[in-house]
């Protein structure tokens, strides 16, 4: 693929390795330049990378209008040797595909998506913040650019990539264990539906759910499914819980629950954790009924900008808190982090072909 590259000028461009001062959260920050290609007659056409800005587009964009517009979240961390590594890139490339098929939006050839954040990277690369624990977080989306009001698959769309300096995403890191809510007031996905999709709408239906967490001092809702019986997935990562024989459960991939990749990765780590990691569907009854005979001794979050979050307690609608173990960072949570994270930033050796 022939990339076309309309850089800021070197005047206006980073010019030394970015050490920032303060923490630089998540997804505040953005790198000089983004990547785009659109999709016209049938065909990814026109890659570039070219100074971040904003576009123009109709007001009549079909993204705008019926939702037509997906994502994926990835990152790259820097190792000793000087260099950037992505993590399990080709995955997010292919989940984009998966969830472009959810809401009808042709497929981005995983070679060109591949090629075109790898380039991006390279032209951004004095972005990569040096600060412990930070990361430069990548977010490919396409949206529906066609001018057009009828309800139908668009013509056009974008496809576009955004680098954010990022660091943990919780506002405390990983050191202090989140409270979820647990409603049946508000429902994420259900089957049949987009719930398997990083639609971007699916992230638009959560705001209202998270207005709610917020007002009971809670992270977040963990989404139960429809009937309110199973617990599903968080929206912003997918949820774990952790036996007290160390066995690690995630809640069985539907198309209702977004098919994370530290999910997946967890379990193919399984042997190099120690521990059997399986997914079975967890029904609430027993989640409760274990957490309080002590059968589950700590839970949690995986997802990418989530990384491996511990969840300390949740609470209920009418105020009942339920605590995990003693409510802190339990030892399983805490391995599982280090050995992903030591993964991600070159400490230690994971499975041929993951960081590229
Ligand atoms: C990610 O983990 O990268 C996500 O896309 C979650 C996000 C909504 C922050």
């Amino acid at each position: 693929m022939q990339i076309n590259y309309n850089l800021k000028p070197a005047s206006e461009r980073r010019t030394q390795q970015f050490k920032p001062e303060t923490n630089v959260g998540f997804g505040n920050l953005r790198t000089d330049h983004m990547f785009l290609m659109d999709y016209r007659d049938g065909e990814w056409r026109d890659p570039r990378v070219v100074p971040y800005g904003p576009f123009e587009m109709a007001p009549g964009a079909m993204a705008l209008h019926y939702g037509q517009s997906i994502f994926e979240g990835a990152k790259a961390f820097m190792h000793d040797d000087g260099e950037i590594y992505t993590f399990r890139l080709n995955k997010n490339a292919e989940r984009l595909n998966l969830s472009g098929e959810v809401v009808c939006i042709p497929p981005v050839p995983e070679a060109m998506q591949l090629a075109g954040i790898n380039a991006l990277i390279d032209v951004d690369r004095l972005w990569f913040p040096m600060q412990d624990g930070a990361c430069l977080y990548i977010r490919p989306f396409v949206f529906a650019t066609e001018d057009r009001l009828s309800v139908s698959p668009s013509q056009q769309y974008t496809f576009c990539v955004m680098l954010s300096p990022s660091g943990a995403y919780y506002a405390d890191g990983f050191d202090k264990a989140i409270r979820l809510l647990i409603t049946e007031r508000f429902h994420r996905a259900v089957s049949g539906g987009t719930g398997a999709s990083k639609a971007a709408g699916n992230y638009a239906a959560s705001l209202r759910a998270g207005k709610a967490a917020a007002e009971y001092g809670a992270a977040q809702v963990l989404y139960l499914d429809a009937n309110n019986k199973q617990i599903e997935e968080v929206g912003a990562m997918n949820h774990f819980h952790v036996l007290k024989d160390g066995t690690i459960i995630i809640p069985k991939f539907t198309d209702t629950i977004l098919k994370s990749i530290t999910s997946q990765s967890i379990m193919e780590l399984g042997e190099a954790l120690g521990c059997e990691v399986r997914q079975e569907t967890v029904m609430l009854d027993q989640f409760i009924a274990d957490i309080e005979s002590g059968e589950i001794v700590e839970a949690g979050g995986f997802g990418t900008a989530a990384v491996v979050s511990p969840v300390g307690s949740y609470i209920f609608e009418d105020h009942r808190v339920l605590t995990v173990g003693d409510g802190q960072v339990g030892e399983h949570t805490r391995r599982i982090y280090q050995v992903l994270t030591d993964i991600q930033k070159g400490k230690r050796q994971g499975p041929e072909g993951w960081m590229q």
